[in-house]
């Protein structure tokens, strides 16, 4: 996040009140076979977009993680030695849920700490800009107890495995009110039969459970998970054609240092690209603006207009990257508050002159929607 974080910084110490939520926790009745059944509806579309440098991107989030450390640990460095390794990529805030929201949303909202929360309906996400060209999404979660539940963790008895905090999707009401979207948020149990299937969504968002991912666990759990579940695609050319792995953590671990997090790019690359280092500044505004680069998508006018797209993407679109932009003082660890930890804040309303990262402008329905409160001097405190 660079720009006016500074500004949200002063709003923090406000002494304000969060905003409050429901804190419901469905009940039901769980059926725990649900949370690990294949999938087998799709949806009738069977369209595939073509993206500029590749038709699929995988973004694989681990979590809780210094960078110094991920660097030394024997399974990533594995990895890094078959793709390029991004050594100057930061997380955005220092509690996960919000760099997750920051990751389809564009921003954190001004999330400070994990909560229940829900974002209203007239904010986009990523998954607008991609439906827009067609393209096919779908998050993979494990142990989701099932599609679309929107309750905080599970099990809720001892060391949850799922938790809402690390699902961004369900805290958009934009995807949760329409069926077509939540219907994407699958159980990771469908990936393999996804596969063998040819259903196959294009974008995906791949989450493994809190002891995979390293909440529960460590850092060597989540790098010998990942390494396990990438490894047949990455071996050869049938498996990567025209696809990009991007694996990352959603923060680091310590909220003393900087917030920077270990992030690997894999997949459809040459040769000569691989078990190298990219060291421009990257943060989780780069994964939306690196998609809708991509795929040409419209954008949100949040900070997906400005984030820096990652390099081997942008050989093929000519952004314009800033190569030394502004980072705060504190290296991204905030607390950032805004709408969500301030109840006497407004959302941010999005950037409506922004050009975006894909060629094809903003978001129509964002237009349509902030046009008139985006008149208010009041409301551009973001400065997108
Ligand atoms: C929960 O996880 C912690 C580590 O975060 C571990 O020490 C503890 O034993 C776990 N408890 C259960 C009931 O699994
Ligand atoms: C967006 O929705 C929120 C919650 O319903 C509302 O308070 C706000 O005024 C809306 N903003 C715009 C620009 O529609």
């Amino acid at each position: 996040m660079f720009l006016n974080s500074a500004l949200l910084l002063l709003a923090g110490s406000a002494m304000a009140d969060p905003r409050e939520f429901s804190t419901i926790i469905p009940t039901g009745t769980f059926n725990p076979a649900a949370a690990t059944a294949v999938q087998t509806e799709y949806p009738k579309d069977h369209h595939i977009a073509k993206g500029r440098l590749v038709d699929q991107i995988w973004h694989i989030v681990l979590d809780n993680a210094d960078y110094d450390d991920a660097v030394n640990n024997p399974d990533l460095q594995y990895l890094a030695s078959k793709g390029i390794l991004l050594d100057n990529y930061y997380a955005v805030e220092s509690n996960s849920q919000a760099n997750y929201l920051a990751m389809i949303g564009g921003d954190t909202f001004g999330l400070t700490e994990e909560r229940f929360v829900s974002i209203p309906s007239n904010v986009s996400t990523l998954v607008e800009s991609l439906e827009t060209n067609r393209v096919l999404w779908a998050q993979y979660t494990e142990d989701q107890p099932f599609t679309a539940f929107t309750g905080w963790e599970y099990p809720t008895s001892g060391n949850a495995s799922y938790s809402r905090a690390k699902n961004p999707f369900v805290a958009f009401d934009s995807v949760m009110e329409k069926p077509s979207r939540y219907n994407n948020l699958r159980a990771l149990a469908s990936f393999e039969h996804d596969i063998e299937k040819h259903r196959f969504p294009q974008w995906k968002f791949i989450r493994p459970n809190l002891d995979h991912d390293g909440t529960n666990t460590n850092l060597e759990t989540a790098a010998s998970w990942v390494r396990n579940f990438i490894d047949p695609y990455i071996a050869d050319r049938k498996h990567y054609h025209r696809k990009l792995f991007i694996i990352t953590f959603a923060r680091a671990s310590s909220n003393t240092g900087p917030n920077k997090v270990w992030t690997c790019i894999l997949g459809d690359m040459h040769e000569w690209e691989r078990n190298t280092r990219d060291s421009n500044y990257y943060d989780h505004y780069s994964i939306p603006a690196s998609t809708i680069a991509n795929y040409d998508l419209p954008s949100l006018g949040r900070y997906d207009c400005s984030a820096n797209v990652f390099h081997i993407i942008n050989v093929k679109c000519h952004q314009k990257n800033l190569m030394n932009p502004e980072i705060t003082d504190n290296y991204n660890q905030g607390p950032f508050a805004g709408y969500l930890s301030d109840d006497s804040l407004s959302l941010p309303v999005p950037n409506l002159n922004c050009e975006g990262r894909g060629h094809s402008g903003l978001l129509r329905r964002v237009k349509k929607i902030w046009k008139k409160a985006s008149l208010s001097y009041a409301d551009w405190q973001v400065g997108y």
